[in-house]
């Protein structure tokens, strides 16, 4: 199952690809994670995209390019992966079709997820993330069953750099000016269903094992 999930800053890729991909039998890669690893690690990659990052930017088309390559050339994503934060515009999906293409494979199916911008910026908001696990909370739809400590590993739960108000606003921008054109992108092959990402973390979950099966 090779799938892509689009949507938004906050419309749940992270939330729902990891907690379905278990269920799938496949890796949840996510390009912001890959990022925030490099950046923390000091890497000359995450040098690179560091301040781009915190910006709200996105980082250029050949980094990202080398650094999916790698990832979905390791062996648990040899049959299948769910791709969370790429691609990001049209030149980063005709990457993805070649990389696809030179081991004979293809894009299974392209989840859009669509969240209008009032509800991104209330989830954002209150978003956190484990530092050592990366699991997604928030701290009134999904808080953690001890304040500031992951449920999954015990490890703190923290604010992204990326979620403060003004940089919030730009990403959506980024996202809507890009991004989104890839929903058209996708339609046009076939490959595209659309997901009502708002409701509870149920319901919305259940909308998604629904369109990938
Ligand atoms: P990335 O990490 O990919 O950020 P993003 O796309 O902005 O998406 P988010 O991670 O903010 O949101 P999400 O959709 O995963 O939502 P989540 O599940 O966490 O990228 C970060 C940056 O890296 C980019 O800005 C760019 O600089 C760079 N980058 C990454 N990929 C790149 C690429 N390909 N090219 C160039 N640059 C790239 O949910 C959010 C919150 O909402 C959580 O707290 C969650 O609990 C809550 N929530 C989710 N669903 C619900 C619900 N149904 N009801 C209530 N609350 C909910």
């Amino acid at each position: 199952m090779m799938v892509v999930l689009l949507g938004p800053p906050g419309a749940g890729k992270g939330t729902h690809a990891d907690a379905i991909r278990s269920g799938f039998g496949v890796p949840h890669v996510s390009t912001g994670d890959m990022l925030r690893a490099a950046i923390e690690a000091g890497t000359p990659s995450g040098r690179k995209a560091k301040e781009l990052v915190e910006r709200g930017e996105l980082v250029p088309d050949d980094l990202m390019a080398e650094m999916v390559r790698d990832r979905l050339s390791d062996k648990d994503a040899s049959t299948g992966f769910i791709l969370d934060g790429y691609p990001r515009n049209l030149d980063q999906a005709r990457d993805l079709d070649g990389m696809l293409a030179t081991r004979g494979a293809a894009l299974d199916r392209v989840l859009s997820l669509v969240v209008d911008d009032e509800e991104i910026v209330r989830r954002l908001s209150g978003r956190r993330t484990c530092e050592e696990c990366g699991a997604p909370y928030h701290v009134v739809s999904a808080p953690p069953k001890i304040a500031g400590t992951c449920d999954r590993c015990g490890g703190p739960l923290a604010q992204r750099a990326d979620d403060r108000p003004d940089v919030i606003e730009h990403r959506i921008a980024v996202y809507r000016a890009q991004t989104e054109p890839l929903v058209a992108f996708y339609r046009e092959r076939g490959l595209l269903a659309e997901v009502d990402a708002t409701g509870s973390l149920g319901a919305v979950r259940q909308r998604v094992v629904g369109a990938l099966r």
